[in-house]
């Protein structure tokens, strides 16, 4: 890699390229761009074929699949829709009697170090005695059971042994708030909870059981009959008789054998709630056949696992990337994963190196939010310098979530991967299910800040409103033109909702619209992702919806008149949340308008969770709205930023506020 210049600085002129490294191309599944090209060639030529293909090579079907692809209710579309397969049986019955079966299947790391192994063999184990609790209360194929757990074995047990049973899982990050949770409780109709006393987090206990109570008496969950409890800690808990159950007892005198039920390869596997751009969150439903395929099969072609690979996604299994590359596809895969449960900062900001050093780690995926703040830890303290840290076992990086920047990228290049391994920057989303668009570690030329080209049969696009493709080097919106496996398969009680956000009309209603702004390079035609187009925040790697922020402030009903809320850049966190609020009272300043603001940020993380809490909040007599009455967020995010207004103002109602809106407090 002689080509590639040393200075940092000259990488924001982003014109360099890091061909794959010699050792990622030796004996890689892909190893070439002709072998990536073959692969798009053949998934261009019949996709029906290809799609089979792998289907019948990745997985193990009970009941084999006649048709691959049914557009008949398109964009509702069906695959493999007659063939029948069990996910937790082909994430570890189908190793058993393979080398697999005693390979260690999970390292697990506890917030304050503690370490246990597992091999496929226990996991099953482990699984079928969880899914016999599970039955043992009466939950069976079709219920929908909800999991507000700590990272950790459990986690990944309690959804596998859903799969295994054809239970629909839904996550609730725990970091959400009782409201928040009830929600999604009530939205999926949920028949069991399943969750734990307390999580640890940075050596801090916090309770998890005691907002199960209260999301659970907020009413609307009658349906609720069972609260399984993780005994994390030895803290004691509030126990309602009759409904709740430790895990302990809920598994005495199981079997150890549980058969797997086998489903339709459409049976929903889960259903993961994401922000839209309306107030009320998207119950992601995604299919088992379709996407277990591509859970395994990215772990394969984005990853290119090999035997002796130590995984490590650090997602939480409340995310997309932590149901993908945590609790299905490294399991499907056969892969060794480390599964943490802490975070990056305890007990210093050395937690991840010493990890990755610790237990050998091979394939590092990560936040770019992680990395930057970790890139500020190690200039502001060197004893938590990646430098100090045996980092050698390390031989592929991902990055997920949200761009990276070039400098960051530069960074997690030159220390963390010691300028050797290739960096995957995945794009994909809640909705797409795995990756979409992503380098190959033994194929593509890596451009920093680019996801590059689209996995083979993902047909991705650039267009404008009509659906013109956008020449190379114009920005546009970008689109899926064709169904893939993996593909949400509608929206949780909200089919309508699900075309209308994904499919829409201008578009010819069977093309994904993803909701990202994206540009392709002039000379590679690489994708590059410019941000959402839609009301949609990314925020550390969280998606969170404008609106939904909105509507939570205005729930203030004592205090708050009005909210708009709209991001900013943020060099650490991507995007900050700001919102502007009028308030019911006299525009506050000084030490009145911190009060408030605080009361309102505490207001907001009740309502949905400390991680949509606005970092900004400005106060106003009025927003600026056009004269007929809709607000003009380009101004607030305008302001937002600090920029001076250069935007016509000519249709303003109320120029004057705008002034207001910008001063600090
Ligand atoms: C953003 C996370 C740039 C994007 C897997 C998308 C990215 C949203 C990338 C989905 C990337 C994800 N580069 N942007 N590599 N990966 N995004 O549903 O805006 O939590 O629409 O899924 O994250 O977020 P979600």
């Amino acid at each position: 890699m002689n080509a590639v210049p040393s200075s940092i600085e000259s990488v924001l002129v982003e014109n360099r390229v890091f061909p794959p490294p010699p050792q990622a191309v030796q004996g890689a599944r892909i190893g070439s761009m002709a072998a990536y090209q073959q692969l798009v060639d053949e998934a261009r030529a019949d996709p029906d074929a290809f799609w089979a293909r792998l289907a019948r090579e990745n997985l193990a079907w009970t009941k084999p699949f006649s048709k691959t692809l049914d557009e008949s209710k398109a964009p509702f579309f069906e695959w493999f829709a007659d063939g029948e397969l069990n996910a937790s049986a082909n994430c570890l019955d189908r190793h058993m009697g393979t080398p697999v079966e005693h390979k260690t299947a999970i390292v697990f790391e506890s917030d304050d170090g503690k370490v246990t192994r597992l091999t496929y063999r226990e996991l099953l184990t482990r699984v079928a005695r969880f899914a016999n609790a599970l039955k043992a209360q009466g939950i069976q194929k079709g219920d929908r059971v909800v999991l507000y757990m700590p990272m950790g074995i459990e986690g990944v047990v309690a959804m596998q042994a859903c799969a295994r049973l054809g239970a629909t899982h839904s996550v609730v990050f725990g970091g959400f708030s009782a409201k928040a949770l009830q929600e999604r409780i009530v939205d999926v109709g949920a028949v069991a909870v399943i969750t734990a006393n307390f999580q640890m987090r940075g050596g801090k206990e916090l309770p998890l059981k005691a907002i199960v109570d209260e999301a659970l008496a907020m009413g609307g969950c009658e349906a609720v009959k069972t609260v399984l409890v993780y005994e994390r800690t030895a803290s004691a808990w509030p126990r309602v008789e009759g409904r709740d159950k430790t895990f302990a007892e809920a598994l005495q005198g199981v079997s150890d054998d549980c058969p797997p039920v086998p489903v339709g390869a459409e049976h929903p596997l889960f259903i993961l709630y994401t922000s839209g751009s309306t107030g009320k969150p998207k119950g992601v439903q995604h299919a088992t056949g379709g996407y277990l395929l591509w859970a395994k099969l990215t772990m394969d072609w984005t990853f290119d696992l090999r035997p002796e690979d130590v995984f490590w996604c650090t997602a939480d299994i409340g995310w997309i990337t932590g149901h993908s590359y945590v609790a299905y596809g490294p399991l499907a895969a056969g892969a060794t994963q480390l599964v943490f449960e802490g975070v990056p900062t305890f007990p210093d900001a050395g937690r991840f190196w010493k990890m990755i050093q610790d237990h050998k780690v091979s394939i590092f995926y990560t936040a770019p939010t992680a990395i930057r703040s970790l890139i500020k830890a190690a200039e502001a303290d060197g004893k938590v310098h990646p430098d100090r840290y045996d980092l050698t076992s390390l031989r592929l990086l991902g990055s997920v979530g949200e761009p990276i920047n070039p400098e960051a990228w530069m960074w997690f290049h030159r220390h963390i991967g010691g300028e050797r391994c290739p960096i995957v920057d995945t794009f994909w989303q809640t909705e797409t299910g795995g990756h979409v668009i992503t380098p190959l570690p033994g194929a593509t030329p890596l451009v920093p800040g680019s996801c590059t080209l689209p996995l083979p049969g993902i047909d991705a696009a650039i267009v404008d409103e009509t659906g013109n493709e956008m020449p190379n080097g114009a920005g546009g919106m970008l689109v899926i033109r064709r169904p893939w496996p993996s593909m949400i398969r509608t929206i949780w009680n909200d089919p309508e909702r699900f075309k209308k956000s994904y499919f829409p009309p201008e578009l010819g209603g069977s093309v994904y619209l993803a909701g990202d702004g994206a540009v392709r390079s002039a000379d590679r035609g690489y994708f590059r992702i410019t941000g959402r187009i839609d009301d949609v925040l990314n925020v550390s790697g969280h998606r969170m919806g404008t609106m939904e922020i909105e509507s939570a402030l205005v729930s203030k009903t004592d205090l708050v008149a009005e909210a708009a809320v709209v991001g900013r850049p943020d060099d650490m966190t991507g995007e900050a949340i700001c919102a502007f609020v009028v308030l019911k009272r006299a525009r506050p300043t000084g030490d009145e308008a911190k009060a408030i603001a605080k009361e309102l940020r505490d207001w907001v993380a009740r309502e949905i969770g400390p991680i949509a809490k606005p970092r900004d909040i400005r106060f106003g007599e009025n927003l600026p709205k056009t004269r007929s009455g809709k607000i003009m967020r380009r101004l607030l995010r305008s302001i937002a930023k600090g920029e001076a207004i250069t935007q016509d103002t000519s249709t303003l109602e109320n120029p004057q506020i705008l002034a207001q809106l910008g001063e600090a407090y």
